[in-house]
């Protein structure tokens, strides 16, 4: 039994938070789907610097799902989780039911342009819509000053981030760095569905985005994305959804007005996509 406090409703959540507000203390939300692995308590970690109380949702959100990709089987382990945040500074979690969240009769959505488009929207063009609507709708639920999301999928923080200055939300967004485990691979929940020969594979990902973003200033970046996407394939990695340099804010090609750019891969051992991104030259 959890001695954190459980939200289920959305009116529960919303008092607790407008209760913390009244007393002048800043709140800080970490949205998450479960399965928490070291990542997410380092997002935990990372906001309890700058807010007095801690929130974790936890939502396997419907939305952001196609209907052949792994709805039903995403894990879900609530009761380990909720141990996990025990040992972490969370005050409260979030936890709605699906019916709390889409009750019947649900019928909005929203569509993102701008860094929404490309690279994971390729393969997954439900997919934005999905995490923009359940972001939206739970900063307007909890109605935290800030909220925390991972840079392991950088392009998903791009487009909260643009979603939440589109609409004027008033909720500062933190961005945690990537988590990895000791050979390099990022943290992931679907990390679980490797088996130990995809999993020795695995680790070559992160050194081959090392030498994509490393790649001599100047240098032909058609050719370095291909010798990438190359490299990858030789390694065992079954399919290269993108291997690509991109300006780090609005995930273009790079251009003139270029100030940062980004290395971003995605490549697949069986069913599983592996997601890896770092900063480039
Ligand atoms: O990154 C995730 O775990 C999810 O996309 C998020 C942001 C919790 C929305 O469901």
């Amino acid at each position: 039994m959890s001695s954190l406090g459980i939200y289920r409703c959305i009116d529960d959540m919303r008092a607790q938070v407008a209760a913390w507000k009244a007393e002048g203390l800043r709140v800080g939300l970490v949205p998450t789907m479960g399965a928490l692995h070291a990542g997410h308590l380092s997002l935990v970690e990372a906001i309890s610097q700058n807010v007095d109380k801690v929130i974790v949702s936890i939502f396997v959100n419907p939305a952001q799902f196609a209907a052949h990709e792994d709805l039903s089987t995403y894990p879900r382990q609530e009761a380990a989780d909720l141990a996990a945040l025990e040992t972490t500074q969370t005050d409260a979690v979030f936890a709605p039911t699906a019916q709390e969240m889409y009750p019947d009769g649900f019928a909005t959505a929203i569509a993102m342009d701008g860094p929404a488009l490309g690279l994971e929207s390729e393969e997954r063009p439900h997919f934005f819509g999905g995490v923009a609507l359940i972001v939206l709708k739970l900063l307007t639920q909890t109605q935290t000053d800030v909220a925390i999301f991972g840079e392991k999928d950088y392009q998903q923080l791009m487009v909260i981030r643009r979603m939440v200055a589109d609409l004027n939300l008033p909720v500062e967004i933190m961005a945690g760095e990537i988590m990895r485990e000791a050979d390099g691979l990022a943290m992931s929940s679907r990390n679980v569905y490797l088996n130990a020969e995809q999993r020795k594979i695995a680790a070559q990902l992160h050194v081959i985005l090392g030498q994509l973003a490393n790649h001599p200033a100047g240098a032909d970046i058609i050719k370095a994305e291909a010798e990438a996407k190359q490299a990858l394939l030789e390694a065992g990695f079954t399919k290269v959804d993108y291997a690509c340099i991109r300006d780090a804010e609005t995930l273009g090609v790079p251009n003139a007005n270029t100030r940062a750019r980004r290395a971003l891969i995605v490549a697949r051992l069986g069913d599983t996509r592996l997601l890896d991104n770092r900063p480039a030259s």
